[in-house]
């Protein structure tokens, strides 16, 4: 992990994290590298996560996730989309939500509006929370490539993140998030459009390893591999609308 020690210059005072999991909590370690405080919850309540807190130290609370709804600024919402029903009604209303989401139909059950690609599983979500301060990123990248790729801004090595969100503003301020993160960003386009980085797309998960295309036999021994804008963005452009409902896994 490359810990971020240039200042941070945006007003992000505290992220909220829900969802302590594979991605929630490898966005935890960059938050802490980058000197946000966090307050990062899941299921099971803040005494399950006193490891955690732990190991992320001082800038890093452990709530319910009330609390990390409230006192986060931006929330980072990681939980199996299956769930996102079971949240407190109005939880995240109004709030600046980054969803990490994707749709598998075998952990997540038939969803008709999804297998019939009436709408994306993103404007699901985010009619499901009411919120128009709702952005879709970090779902198309392997949890452990989050702190592996992650770099201070201006680093020649830096890593693009694909964003997707109706509100201008809202993804405006999600761009400046991820770049204290330690990630680019790349627009692409309205929530309707963000079938474009989802699982089986060119953007999704191999475009992170240094060789995208090496058998599925080599892949787990080939390390990531700096991925800038303009290969997310061919990525992009390349992509054509995937049959969610054949999803395998
Ligand atoms: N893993 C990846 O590499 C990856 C990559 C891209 C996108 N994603 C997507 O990102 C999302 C999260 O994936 P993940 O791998 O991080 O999942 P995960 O490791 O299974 O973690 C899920 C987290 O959600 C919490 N949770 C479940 N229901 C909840 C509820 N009702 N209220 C609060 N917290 C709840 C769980 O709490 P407990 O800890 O208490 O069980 C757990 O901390 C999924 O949609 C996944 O498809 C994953």
């Amino acid at each position: 992990m490359h810990h971020n020690h240039h200042r941070r210059d945006a007003d992000m005072a505290t992220l909220g994290i829900i969802g302590s999991g594979n991605i929630g909590s490898a966005v935890a370690r960059l938050a802490v590298a980058a000197d946000m405080n966090l307050v990062i919850a899941n299921s099971r309540g803040p005494g399950t996560l006193e490891d955690l807190v732990t190991e992320l130290g001082p800038l890093a609370k452990a709530g319910t996730v009330e609390e990390a709804a409230n006192q986060g600024d931006a929330v980072v919402l990681s939980i199996p989309l299956k769930a996102v029903p079971d949240l407190p009604e109005g939880l995240l209303a109004g709030k600046l939500v980054l969803d990490t989401s994707n749709y598998y139909p075998f952990r997540d059950g038939r969803i008709e509006e999804l297998v019939t690609s009436a709408v994306t599983s993103s404007e699901m979500v985010r009619d499901q929370l009411g919120t128009d301060q709702y952005v879709k990123v970090f779902n198309n990248i392997t949890a452990a490539h989050i702190p592996a790729l992650a770099r201070p801004e201006g680093s020649s090595d830096r890593s693009a993140l694909p964003i997707a969100g109706d509100d201008a503003a809202a993804k405006a301020e999600a761009a400046a998030i991820l770049n204290e993160l330690g990630f680019d960003t790349v627009d692409a386009g309205p929530l309707a459009e963000s079938w474009r980085f989802e699982p089986e797309t060119p953007a999704y998960g191999r475009i992170y390893f240094s060789d995208p295309n090496v058998s599925d036999e080599q892949l787990m021994d080939t390390p990531p591999g700096p991925t800038p804008v303009q290969e997310v963005q061919a990525a992009l452009d390349a992509a054509a609308r995937v049959n969610v409902a054949e999803r395998r896994f």
